[in-house]
């Protein structure tokens, strides 16, 4: 029976699990140690046995990869190292075939300093029509020697550098990493033909980086603790870009996940009224620690929050900036913090992968869409990079202390007694991050062949989300259960019961036990750290 052919008309996107591809570490195709399109076109059959329903790429798009592909040099190409755009339209329709919709990322708040219009404005000088694009500046202090206002970088550091010719311009990330004008035409109208060029070659879906962040005070006023608007931070006037991207996707049934980090839940559902985003990431729950009653919480002020513009909540464990699941919870400190990231936190690595798979249950039967970084999928932990072989900005920027987000970038592990665990190079050749030597044991193959895997538990799940009544969207209700213990029931007597407590848990009176996430207790009981979903 032929595969069904994914359908962009439907509201898919409401209940979808979605699978987040990091190209440079998926699998190397061509043997040089980086991952590519030829390897990801290789194991898409992979993604269609997991189950998933689509697949967000981060940019692919020609790149110095000074932040990892998000200083996009060009748009409409795809990076060398990565492929070419005629693999890139392959890949769309191959995933298509496979019933995968794709998801590319858009990186509306700056682009690389080799983008041609950054270019063009550094050789066209101070009150140049090019720099306009861009947010230029003369300096203060006598001599035009001080940045122009005092705004933090999101990565540590200043976000102004000066140029030769005594201008300085605003880059809220690395200085390779420019910010664009968006009070500027030619800015909204290039992102409108972006979005056009993507929707037409087939993706389903626009990842939106840094959704928060476009818009910037007219003036560039300093920042002051508590100064209200921030004069970057989710201004009003973002909401006019999202109106008109909106009206584009519309045109295609093209959807939107935006990366908003914001603690204000009703100015994060702004982003989600029914003509702006489709649907955002869900940080809050993300970063909240393993405890019964912060998660409760999140998850209720999640459901409120996107309840009154009637968009689905989304749930996020991991993605490419942050710890990897199995350890944060395996540490004394479960919760995500970009703040306090340091070298050498210890973990207990079984604890968190016993709890990592109870999140992957918990996350799965509550209502909304479900994003699985790679890897995810195998209960990788988080890597230690050798300090002479880290590559991100966010550790180099922070003066060292920050170990960055190498550590969950690794490239997978598909088959344990190959060289570089089946990742694509040949002997001799290194992977682009070094592959930690105890992995054989999480790669796909040896996962596959073990019932009591990682892989074999999503895959499980993921089949019973798909056969089974009462996922995806819809409503939800908590039930009683003893401390520690959350349960909630869906639709059709669908139950799911996660024990955080110390204690082993008694289950609800249950017709079937659909599925477990690790051993059951002798008499019966959940045992603690463990979930599972059951037929009431
Ligand atoms: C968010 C992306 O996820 C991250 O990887 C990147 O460094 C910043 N945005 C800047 O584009």
């Amino acid at each position: 029976m032929a595969a069904p052919s994914p359908s962009r008309t439907s509201d898919w996107w409401r209940d979808a699990v979605i699978y987040q591809v990091y190209p440079r570490s998926f699998a190397d195709g061509d043997g040089d140690g980086t991952g590519d399109l030829a390897g990801v076109r290789a194991r898409l059959p992979h993604l269609a046995a997991l189950g998933v329903d689509a697949v967000w790429f981060t940019p692919w798009y020609d790149s110095p990869m000074v932040d990892g592909g998000y200083d996009v040099a060009d748009y409409r190409a795809v990076d060398p190292a990565f492929g070419t755009l005629d693999e890139a339209e392959k890949l769309i329709a191959e995933a298509a075939a496979l019933g995968l919709r794709v998801i590319v990322d858009i990186v509306p708040n700056h682009v690389s300093d080799q983008h041609a219009w950054f270019r063009e404005a550094l050789a066209a000088g101070p009150g140049s029509a090019a720099r306009e694009r861009f947010h230029f500046r003369p300096g203060r202090g006598e001599r035009g020697e001080l940045p122009p206002n005092d705004w933090p970088s999101q990565f540590s550091g200043s976000t102004w550098t000066r140029v030769p010719d005594g201008e300085w311009y605003l880059h809220l990330f690395t200085p390779e990493q420019p910010d664009l004008n968006w009070s500027h035409p030619d800015v909204r109208r290039e992102h409108e033909e972006v979005l056009r060029f993507w929707f037409e070659r087939g993706v389903a879906g626009v990842r939106v980086d840094s959704a928060a962040l476009l818009t910037k005070d007219p003036d560039l006023r300093d920042f002051t603790e508590g100064v209200d608007p921030h004069p970057y931070i989710d201004l009003d006037e973002i909401h006019d870009v999202y109106r008109s991207w909106r009206a584009v996707a519309d045109e295609y049934g093209g959807v939107f996940v935006g990366e908003v980090w914001l603690p204000d839940a009703e100015r994060f559902a702004r982003y989600l009224r029914p003509d702006e985003l489709h649907t955002a990431f869900n940080f809050t729950f993300l970063a909240c620690p393993w405890e019964p009653d912060r998660l409760r919480a999140t998850i209720d002020s999640t459901l409120a929050e996107h309840a009154p513009v009637h968009a689905p909540a989304t749930w996020v464990l991991c993605n490419h900036d942050v710890t990897r699941t199995a350890t944060r919870y395996g540490r004394a400190d479960t919760a995500f913090d970009f703040a306090t990231k340091r070298f050498g936190t210890p973990a207990d690595l079984e604890l968190g992968t016993r709890r990592a798979r109870a999140a992957a249950l918990l996350t799965l039967a509550l209502p909304g869409s479900v994003y699985v970084y790679q890897g995810e999928e195998l209960g990788l932990p988080e890597a230690d990079i050798p300090l002479d072989r880290i590559q991100d900005p966010m550790h180099f920027r922070s003066g060292g202390t920050d170990p960055g987000r190498d550590g969950c970038r690794v490239p997978l592990p598909w088959e344990a007694e190959a060289p570089s665990y089946g990742f694509g190079p040949p002997p001799g050749t290194e992977p682009w991050l070094p592959q930690p030597a105890d992995w054989a044991r999480y790669a796909v193959d040896r996962q596959l062949a073990d019932p009591g895997s990682m892989l074999t538990l999503y895959r499980t799940a993921l089949e019973l989300r798909r056969t089974e009544r009462g996922f995806g969207d819809g409503p939800m209700d908590w039930i009683p259960a003893a401390d520690g213990v959350l349960a909630f029931t869906r639709d059709h007597g669908l139950t799911c019961v996660v024990n955080l407590s110390a204690e082993p848990a008694t289950l609800p009176p249950h017709t079937a036990l659909l599925l477990v996430s690790g051993p059951m207790g002798a008499d019966g009981t959940l045992p603690p750290d463990t979930a599972a979903w059951l037929r009431a």
